[in-house]
């Protein structure tokens, strides 16, 4: 499979990000791309959901932005095509899902294959799907997280770029426990996209290969 390619200009790695809603993910991309040694430029965010506050906070940070409602679309195909096309249309490199919740097709995956990661919150391959926190809780782990990772056609099965572990507390609900995962989110990602868009980490087979020592993140419980 073919790994992220880095655009001529500047040298930095295209980036569009997805999303569906609030898109705090996506505001930790944008801040993250804001520095001058950053490897990836953020280009595009299109969203599913014309209302998705996300799209509004990128719009006022001046990045171009895309609504296309999938309802206005007679099919999953029809959808992905149109998707496709603004992407292809802005020249993009890599596709960031931060909070993206809408299932693709093989053939869009197969085109992006390599090209397009995704933040899942938890430990994959532990809680896939929705609900993740209400699943750790169920399953009594002591330790629940998030996850990076490419996108594969199976849900939340792509190989692993990085990985964020946070305790489970007694007396834990799942909104306290998902607002201690996304402040690990938001410090994840920009790292791992980092790591992508850099050349640090490609996906080779069905693994991912880091091309030299990967850094150790700041905080006892949060690796790379
Ligand atoms: C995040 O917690 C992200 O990990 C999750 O949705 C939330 C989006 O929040 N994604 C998934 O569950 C994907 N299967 P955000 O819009 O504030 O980034």
């Amino acid at each position: 499979m073919a790994a992220a390619q880095t655009s001529s200009v500047g040298g930095k790695t295209r980036v569009a990000i997805l999303i569906s809603g609030r898109g705090s993910n996506m505001a930790s991309l944008i801040a993250a791309a804001e520095a001058p040694d950053y490897p990836a430029e953020i280009l595009l965010v299109a969203s599913n959901r014309p209302e998705a506050p996300g799209l509004t906070y990128a719009a006022e940070r001046g990045i171009p932005t895309r609504a296309l409602d999938h309802r206005a679309y007679s099919s999953r195909e029809a959808f992905d095509a149109a998707l496709n096309a603004e992407l292809e249309a802005a020249g993009i490199d890599l596709v960031c899902l931060a909070g993206f919740m809408r299932i693709f097709t093989a053939g869009f995956v197969e085109t992006w294959a390599g090209r397009m990661i995704n933040i899942h919150p938890s430990l994959l391959p532990l809680f896939k799907g929705v609900h993740t926190h209400e699943q750790a809780l169920a399953a009594g782990v002591r330790l629940h997280g998030c996850t990076v990772h490419y996108v594969v056609p199976e849900l939340d099965a792509g190989p692993i770029i990085a990985q964020g572990a946070v305790p489970v507390r007694p007396g834990d609900d799942s909104d306290a426990l998902a607002a201690r995962i996304l402040v690990q989110e938001h410090r994840l990602y920009p790292q791992a996209l980092a790591l992508v868009a850099g050349g640090k980490a490609r996906l080779d087979g069905a693994r991912v290969v880091f091309s030299e020592e990967v850094p150790e993140v700041e905080g006892a419980l949060l690796s790379l």
